[in-house]
C-alpha cells in the first residue's frame, strides 16, 4: 500500500533523510519512534506529497508522484488522510459543518448527503452530542476527533499521524488513541508517529526507529522494545523510560 524506495531529504546543504527504504502492506499499523530531529515527520509529510523528496520514489496505493509535477503530488496527496498535533478545524463552523467540508467543497458531494455521511463518522468517534459545536467550545481530544473525522471523510486508503496526541491533556488521550485503535480493527492502512509507547506497543504490526536520518531498527514491537539490538535504540529506550 506504501512503498518508499531510497528516500533522501536535504534542506538546503543539511541531510535529514539518508536513504530509506520501507513498505507498508494494506491493514498494516507501522509506528516511526525515534528523537527530536531524526526525520520522523519529514519522512512522513512525503508519503503525502506536502514534502518532496531530494531523491527517491514514493507509491501510496500504486500511485507515485514527480517533483515537477504537480497534479501527480495531488493524486497521491488524496491516497492519504493527515491528522497533525494541532487539529487546525475552521472556527466558526461546527464539528457537524467541519466534516462536511471537504465532503462538498473538494468531493462536490450534495449537502444533504454530506451531512449524512459526517453524521456517521462523528458517531464513530463518538461526538454525535457535541455535533454542533464549535471548536472553541470542544476539549482537545474531541477537537482531534473531529479532525480525524474530517480526514476520514475524504475515504483515504490510508492514515498518517503525526504525534496526534502530544498537545493534549492526559486524561483526554485515551479517547483520542481509542478512535485510532478502532481503524486498526476495521483495517485501515497507518503510520503513526508517537511517543505513546504502550499504545504503540498494542497498535502496532511494525515499530520503526528511525535515527540521524535513516531506519536505525525495524520490527514487531515485542521485538523492537525487548531486545533492541542497536546501541541507538537501547540509548532511546531508557531515555524515554526515564521520562
Ligand atoms: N522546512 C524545514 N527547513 C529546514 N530544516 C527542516 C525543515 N523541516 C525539518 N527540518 C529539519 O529536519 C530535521 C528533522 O526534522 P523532523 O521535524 O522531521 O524531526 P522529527 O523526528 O519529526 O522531530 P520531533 O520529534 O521533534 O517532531 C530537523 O533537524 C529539522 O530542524
Ligand atoms: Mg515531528
Amino acid at each position: 500500500m506504501i512503498e518508499l524506495k531510497n528516500i533522501k531529504k536535504s534542506f538546503d546543504d543539511k541531510s535529514v533523510i539518508k536513504g530509506i527504504d520501507l513498505s507498508v502492506d494494506k491493514g498494516e499499523v507501522v509506528t516511526f519512534i525515534g528523537r527530536s530531529g531524526s526525520g520522523k515527520t519529514t519522512l512522513l509529510r512525503m508519503i503525502n506529497a506536502l514534502e518532496l523528496p531530494t531523491e527517491g520514489m514514493v507509491y501510496v496505493n500504486g500511485e507515485s508522484y514527480n517533483n515537477k509535477d504537480k497534479k501527480s503530488q495531488i493524486k497521491v496527496r488524496k491516497q492519504s488522510g493527515m491528522v497533525f498535533q494541532s487539529y487546525n478545524l475552521f472556527p466558526h463552523k461546527t464539528a457537524l459543518e467541519n466534516v462536511m467540508e471537504g465532503l462538498i467543497t473538494v468531493k462536490k458531494t450534495k449537502k444533504a448527503e454530506a451531512e449524512q455521511q459526517a453524521l456517521v463518522l462523528l458517531e464513530k468517534v463518538g461526538l454525535t452530542a457535541v455535533k454542533d459545536q464549535r471548536p472553541n467550545a470542544l476539549s482537545g481530544g474531541q477537537q482531534q476527533r473531529v479532525a480525524i473525522a474530517r480526514a476520514l471523510a475524504m475515504k483515504p486508503k490510508v492514515m498518517l499521524f503525526d504525534e496526534p496526541t502530544s498537545a493534549l491533556d492526559p486524561e483526554l488521550v485515551n479517547d483520542v488513541l481509542r478512535v485510532i485503535k478502532d481503524l486498526a480493527n476495521d483495517g485501515m492502512t497507518m503510520i503513526i508517529v508517537t511517543h505513546e509507547m504502550r499504545f504503540a506497543k498494542e497498535v502496532s504490526n511494525k515499530i520503526v526507529f528511525i535515527h540521524d536520518g535513516i531506519i536505525a531498527e525495524e520490527g514487531p514491537p515485542e521485538q523492537l522494545f525487548n531486545q533492541p539490538k542497536t546501541t541507538e535504540l537501547q540509548r532511546f529506550l531508557n531515555m524515554i523510560r526515564e521520562v
